[in-house]
């Protein structure tokens, strides 16, 4: 554990038991004759969940990208949400997309994407997130496939960043108050 980090809240194994009972129920729900999935990884946090859960999906899957940002500052989400980089498919009336996302906060993120995808033209949405932190909801907002609900405290790694650090740590870690109170 480097220096930075107060505790591991979510070791390596119990991601990994996440992502396997994830992949496990997408298989469940997405064997369907003329399905057509696509795991939809909002960048850049989602970047690491996504890739493990996609190796452990067995139905075929496409994979796509969006980057979305929230305006407001780093440690707390703002309240609207910009589109940086959007899906472009031609074949989105065909596409059953599933949402991946590293956090869930506000809610405002995914609340909005689910609308804007459907508002598209997506077959079908659906969202799955390997954290949720209900507490700090602003909008009404369930995601279908939820790793960890986790309490109200400032992660990193496996994906999430302080300022653009710690995205790399395999695990999922509190930050010390002393690192982020010093910006
Ligand atoms: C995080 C996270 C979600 C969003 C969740 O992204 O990856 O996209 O915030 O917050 P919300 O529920 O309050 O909308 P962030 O803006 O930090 O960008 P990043 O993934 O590039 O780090």
């Amino acid at each position: 554990m480097i220096n930075d980090i107060e505790k591991i809240l979510v070791s390596e194994e119990e991601i990994d038991s996440i992502v396997r009972r994830i992949a496990a129920l997408i298989d469940r729900d997405y064997s369907v004759p003329g399905s057509k999935l696509v795991l939809l990884c909002i960048l850049k946090g989602s970047v690491v969940f996504m890739g493990d859960l996609m190796k452990r999906i067995k139905v075929p899957v496409e994979i796509d990208f969006m980057r979305v940002s929230s305006y407001g500052g780093s440690t707390v989400s703002g309240g609207r949400v910009n589109i940086v980089m959007d899906i472009f498919r031609k074949d989105l009336d065909k596409c059953d997309i599933l949402i991946i996302e590293d956090i869930i906060d506000s809610g405002r993120t995914l609340s909005y994407l689910v609308d804007y995808l459907r508002l598209k033209g997506a077959k079908s949405v659906r969202t799955c997130t390997l954290l949720d932190k209900p507490s700090r909801r602003q909008v009404d907002f369930s995601a279908d496939y939820v790793g960890k609900i986790i309490p109200d405290e400032f992660v990193v790694g496996y994906g999430l960043d302080y300022d653009e650090r710690y995205r790399a740590l395999p695990y999922v870690g509190v930050l010390k108050p002393e690192v982020y109170g010093k910006n």
